[in-house]
């Protein structure tokens, strides 16, 4: 029988819309939950919502509702969400489903059984819009640790789980499993969090409603955590489905944003000890999406919508943005002008071109038909790095990394174009024109097949154009190298990511100038230009200017040159070193945002964007054009 593989996302609270961090999480889920599936893998994805509590119940009541119905819209709204970024999840659980509240009531029985859990007093601080709870001590100056926001003093029965005892067992597993809490960072966090000692924890209400009832004692509801976090055994048919349950608990990876790491890596587990039941063998907390230095949050009114974004840009371009510009695990700045410089050079220029001027070449050169390579190949051992690559990043859950690799690939390839000069080869009837040829094709089709875990529609669409069918490639030995059939007749189509404008973006729609017409010059004019070749050694873009990048060129001289250039929006720093640009070498300097330029890069702008200007071949830095 196949592998399994198990993969959740938090369940999410339904009392307001979701927004694009909580698409971050589902997302990246979705992205392993595919790789795995192209592995082979009998893949069990789950995702769901997080729907009792007090919160929910006050909402509902300003709302007129009942709690149910309350829920039911925003739940049936988060669905068509994921249906939007098509989020490939097996199981949808809702904690208000009865198969989840038999679950959780047999959990409150074998947990008293097991002397886990005991009626006693709840004295403490409660934080509202995190549900959680604190004793004095884990208070910062007063307010609750995890938002700084106020607290309120609670009295009143409640039962507990004996965390304490399981500090011991925890910390033992922790250090037997060094994989089960990542980054590393995280699990350094909790095992001193663990370390301090751990607390009994309440996990009962009886000043509100909208709960489970515990089966022993109907005055108290299941606290949140016993209730949420006992979601993932019930969708894996803890139960219900021994057969099923043994198939897929323990999960292989709880994907979560890394303020509920706590709850994951220490309640959980404990609890899972306490029912006897393995241990999921990661708990990944990721880091999060801000906008401006803050944490988006719906109770901070930051959040930006992702059902706007795909509407603006494409699920392709914002899935791509989300996977691909933050990495993975740390903390990230949300902006959608890098979302838009993204889509453009990354998706636009180098992959879009690079699957139109191949499909171009093919029908210019060789009919429309995919050649007979001579079996020399320069681009496969890069494929077949790529393939290791991105394989072994994934494997490791590091998603963005796994899609730079991909993106290495796309580069190369481009690169090869300008090398290769197909142009030319053809012109002379050189036979390596069909090596090179069949090299672009087949790096494309490689690449559709590494998209296919991070982008829904390109690796289709990439497989159309190459006249290929989208269901030849379902798996990840799909891209071994030479899948591609010789005489495949491509099937050349419309560019799979347009480029966006961006003054549509930022709507500064500059006034159209007239045209102007150009007095003419006498060639001494020209001649006073100094024009000569550079090579760009390092670039970087300038604080606080978007436009603007620093560029450090070789011109050939004593000292390589700083440029100030307005090309930010067209290109990223890290794609630069080693272009050869021409540059206006006798300009006057001029000081840029306190950075002093010593020259111009030329560069021509169509609909398309800026496009930098190369020589055709490499030429030595300094070379005078004339
Ligand atoms: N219901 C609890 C989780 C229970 S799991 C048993 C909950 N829900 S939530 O709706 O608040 O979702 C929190 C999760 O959404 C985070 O852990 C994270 O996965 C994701 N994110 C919410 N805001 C985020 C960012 N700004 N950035 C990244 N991820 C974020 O907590």
């Amino acid at each position: 029988m196949a592998e399994r593989f198990t993969i959740t996302t938090p369940i999410y609270y339904p009392n307001d819309r979701l927004h694009i961090g909580h698409a971050y999480t589902t997302v990246a889920a979705d992205a392993l939950a595919r790789y795995h599936r192209l592995r082979g893998e009998d893949v069990f994805f789950v995702t769901g919502t997080d729907e009792h509590g007090q919160k929910i119940e006050e909402r509902a009541q300003k709302a007129g509702k009942t709690p149910l119905a309350y829920v039911d819209e925003i739940v049936s709204d988060i669905r068509d969400l994921w249906q939007l970024l098509q989020i490939s999840y097996d199981d949808f659980i809702r904690t208000t489903e009865p198969r989840h509240e038999r679950v959780v009531q047999e959990i409150f029985r074998k947990l008293e059984a097991s002397g886990d859990i005991y009626l006693s007093q709840y004295e403490g601080w409660y934080c509202t819009p995190c549900e959680s709870f604190w004793v004095e001590g884990k208070l910062v100056d007063g307010n609750c640790p995890t938002c700084g926001g106020p607290v309120s003093r609670l009295n009143e029965e409640s039962y507990f789980f004996r965390l304490s005892r399981y500090a011991k067992p925890l910390l033992q597993h922790i250090d037997s499993h060094p994989d089960f809490i990542q980054p590393t960072s995280r699990r350094n966090e909790m095992v001193s969090f663990i370390r301090q000692g751990l607390e009994d924890i309440s996990v009962s209400r009886t000043s509100f409603r909208w709960g489970i009832e515990l089966p022993q004692d109907p005055r108290h509801i299941a606290y949140v955590w016993i209730d949420a976090l006992t979601n993932y055994i019930t969708a894996c048919g803890y139960l219900q489905d021994d057969q099923r349950f043994a198939r897929f608990w323990p999960a292989d990876v709880h994907l979560v944003g890394k303020e509920i790491v706590r709850f994951h890596a220490i309640i959980w587990p404990a609890i899972l000890l306490a029912l006897g039941l393995p241990l999921p063998k990661v708990v990944y907390g990721h880091g999060w999406l801000l906008l401006g230095e803050q944490k988006m949050s719906k109770s901070r009114g930051n959040v930006i919508d992702p059902r706007q974004l795909v509407q603006r840009y494409g699920r392709d371009a914002v899935r791509y943005y989300l996977l691909r510009e933050v990495p993975f695990g740390a903390d990230g700045n949300y902006t959608e002008d890098a979302l838009v410089l993204r889509t453009n050079v990354d998706l636009a220029n180098d992959l879009g071109n690079l699957l139109s001027r191949t499909t171009a070449m093919i029908e210019r050169f060789s009919d429309g038909l995919v050649p007979r390579p001579s079996g020399r190949s320069v681009l496969r051992p890069v494929a077949e790095e790529a393939v290791r690559k991105a394989a072994d990043h994934l494997d490791r859950l590091q998603v963005s990394d796994a899609v730079v690799a991909v993106f290495e690939l796309v580069r190369r390839a481009n690169k090869y174009i300008e090398e290769a000069a197909p142009w030319q080869l053809n012109r002379t009837g050189d036979p390596r024109l069909a090596d090179v040829l069949y090299d672009l094709a087949e790096s494309l089709r490689v690449i559709a097949v590494l998209l296919k875990p991070f982008l829904v529609d390109a690796p289709h669409a990439i497989y159309r154009q190459l006249g290929l069918d989208n269901a030849d490639a379902t798996r990840l030995h799909d891209a071994a190298w030479g899948g591609l059939p010789p005489g495949t007749r491509v099937q050349r189509g419309e560019p799979i990511f347009p480029r966006i404008d961006q003054h549509l973006v930022t709507a500064a729609a500059a006034p159209e100038g007239e045209a102007q017409e150009s007095a003419e010059i006498a060639i001494d004019d020209f001649a006073r230009l100094d024009l000569r070749v550079g090579t760009v050694l390092a670039a970087q873009k300038v604080k606080g200017a978007d436009r603007l990048l620093q560029l450090t060129v070789d011109l050939g001289e004593a000292e390589p040159r700083t440029i100030v250039s307005g090309i930010a929006e067209h290109y990223l720093p890290e794609a630069l070193p080693g272009t050869q640009v021409v540059i206006v070498a006798n300009l006057h300097p001029a000081k840029i945002r306190g950075i002093v330029s010593r020259g111009m890069i030329l560069a021509g702008e169509a609909e398309s964007g800026l496009q930098i200007i190369s020589p055709r071949e490499a030429l030595p830095p300094g070379t005078k054009i004339r």
